[in-house]
């Protein structure tokens, strides 16, 4: 005979639980997934122009570094607080842990997105080798794991998205 008290299921029982609908949205979309492409490609983009700087030495690739790394950062702090105005103001955000997860890889990435750019300020030339090119490659790594991380969000755990038959508009 079974001797375990019944089982139950929080997110069953409580359907505020239930509800991940994004609120910082235009017309139903998500402004975080709209703004998360930019930090993620500015990234990328320090990244391969400070491959290029030491490839070919040209004070034009440092340069470029330093802009797109202030652009990953500028656009990172915006794609944060639409991320952490949905953790605060959604139940079913909040109540998620994976959520927590997304916004501690996160405010890592920023803090390492920062330091990246800091370091350039009126040295893009000698900031690159070997500093900035390592903080670059961890950047980028943080990055994949982070933005991975988002879409496990939304694609795994439907979380922003607004529930299948859903009357709201
Ligand atoms: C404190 C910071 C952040 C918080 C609290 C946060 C929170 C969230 C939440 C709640 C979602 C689910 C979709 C939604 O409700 O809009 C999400 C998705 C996502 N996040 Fe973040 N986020 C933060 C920062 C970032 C950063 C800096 C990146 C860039 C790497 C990022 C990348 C993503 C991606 C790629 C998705 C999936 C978007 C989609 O495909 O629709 N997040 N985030």
């Amino acid at each position: 005979m079974d001797t375990r008290p019944d089982l139950f299921d929080p997110l069953e029982e409580r359907r505020a639980l239930q509800d991940t609908e994004s609120k910082i949205a235009i017309s139903g979309h998500p402004l975080h997934a709209m703004l998360v492409a930019f930090p993620i490609a500015l990234a990328f983009s320090t990244l391969g122009a400070d491959l290029l700087y030491m490839w070919t030495g040209a004070s034009f690739w440092s340069h470029v570094a330093a802009y797109a790394v202030f652009g990953a950062f500028a656009m990172g702090v915006l794609a944060a607080i639409t991320g952490t105005a949905e953790l605060l103001l959604v139940r079913g955000i909040r109540n998620r842990s994976s959520s927590w997860t997304h916004f501690i890889l996160a405010v890592m990435l920023l803090s390492l997105i920062g330091t990246n750019w800091i370091i350039r300020i009126g040295d893009p030339d000698g900031a690159v080798l070997p500093v900035g090119l390592a903080l670059s490659l961890v950047m980028a790594g943080m990055t994949a794991l982070t933005g991975w991380h988002g879409g496990k969000l939304v694609f795994d755990y439907q979380i922003g998205t607004k529930a299948a038959g859903s009357e709201r508009s």
